[in-house]
């Protein structure tokens, strides 16, 4: 299959390329060479490119700068993302669009399935709603997987934050009532290369399995680090001022890609296996 996926150097696209051009002919684009809210340059290069399947990793992904600019945050991750599966539409093509677990209001007592209504709190999780709302108008043959909490190897990510400031001795406060599942891009990327082999269009949740509050994935892994004895102080999201207001209670719950077999392992286990390749785990015996 020839793919083309946008964001292809963010955490999960450049994970996306890897993964997949085992198998595919993949052609990655980012910004500054590709602006997905440029109509007429995606067009183009989705023309040109004639790919079967469109993975849009692009989005605008702080979520405190899109708090501060809601009209930006729905240029980039509403109005962008519907041009990307009107784009992939023109050629045949079918769309994944990358979405979030923030387009649900956090309120509930139960994981969110997949047909939980939405009802997205902050400026990104709208933005991200109105992206999915907009691929599934134009383009039928979609994939939405929506997923939270990812950490991937360089770049920014939370367990790096952890472990950096454990080392540091710096203070480490962390939210306890909020409550998702961590995510590692590696298992997320090879279940969305499962998932367009399947040709079962509809609304995934792709997570690592359980959920976790953000100050139980601190301690997991500082413990698992070995830095289990370094003070961790619980602290709520009201002693956490932001500008965006996260859902507190929106782990995903997969139960329709696992009706095809394609799950991922527990976030423990995930995160385990991110500290081995990153030589953060203590040798042992
Ligand atoms: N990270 C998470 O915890 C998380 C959780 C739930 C869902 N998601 C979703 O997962 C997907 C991938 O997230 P990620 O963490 O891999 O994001 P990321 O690391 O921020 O990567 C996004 C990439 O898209 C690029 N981009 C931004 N605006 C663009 C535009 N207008 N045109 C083309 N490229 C653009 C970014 O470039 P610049 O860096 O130059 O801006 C970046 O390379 C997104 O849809 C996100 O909403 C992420």
């Amino acid at each position: 299959m020839h793919i083309l996926i946008t964001g292809a150097r963010g955490r999960l696209g450049s994970r996306l390329l890897h993964t997949l051009a085992a198998a595919h002919h993949v052609s990655g684009y980012d910004l500054p060479e590709l602006d997905i809210s440029d109509w007429a340059a995606l067009r183009a290069a989705v023309r040109a490119a004639a790919p079967q399947v469109v993975i849009n990793a692009a989005a605008w992904t702080d979520v405190d700068g899109c708090a501060r600019d809601p009209q930006k945050a729905l240029l980039m991750n509403g109005y962008a993302a519907q041009n990307v599966a009107l784009a992939a539409a023109e050629v045949g093509a079918a769309v994944v669009q990358v979405s979030t677990n923030e387009v649900f209001d956090g309120q509930g007592r139960h994981p969110c399935d997949e047909y939980a209504p939405c009802a997205p709190i902050n400026p990104y999780g709208y933005s991200k709603w109105a992206g999915e709302q907009g691929v599934r108008q134009v383009n039928p043959r979609h994939y939405i997987v929506r997923t939270a909490w990812l950490f991937a190897h360089g770049g920014r990510n939370f367990i790096q934050a952890i472990l950096g400031a454990a080392r540091a001795g710096k203070p480490l406060r962390v939210v306890i009532d909020e409550v998702a599942n961590p995510t590692f891009n590696d298992d997320l990327a090879a279940a969305i290369a499962d998932l367009i082999e399947t040709g079962r269009y509809g609304t995934y949740h792709l997570v690592n399995e359980g959920a976790a509050s953000r100050y139980a994935f601190a301690r997991y892994t500082l413990e698992l680090a070995g830095l289990g004895a370094v003070p961790l102080e619980p602290i709520s999201l009201a002693q956490w001022p932001r500008p965006s207001t996260p859902p507190r209670y929106a782990p995903l719950l997969n139960t329709a890609a696992a009706q095809m077999g394609i799950r991922l392992r527990p976030w423990q286990a995930a995160v385990a296996d991110f500290l081995r390749q990153a030589g953060e785990m203590p040798a042992t015996g």
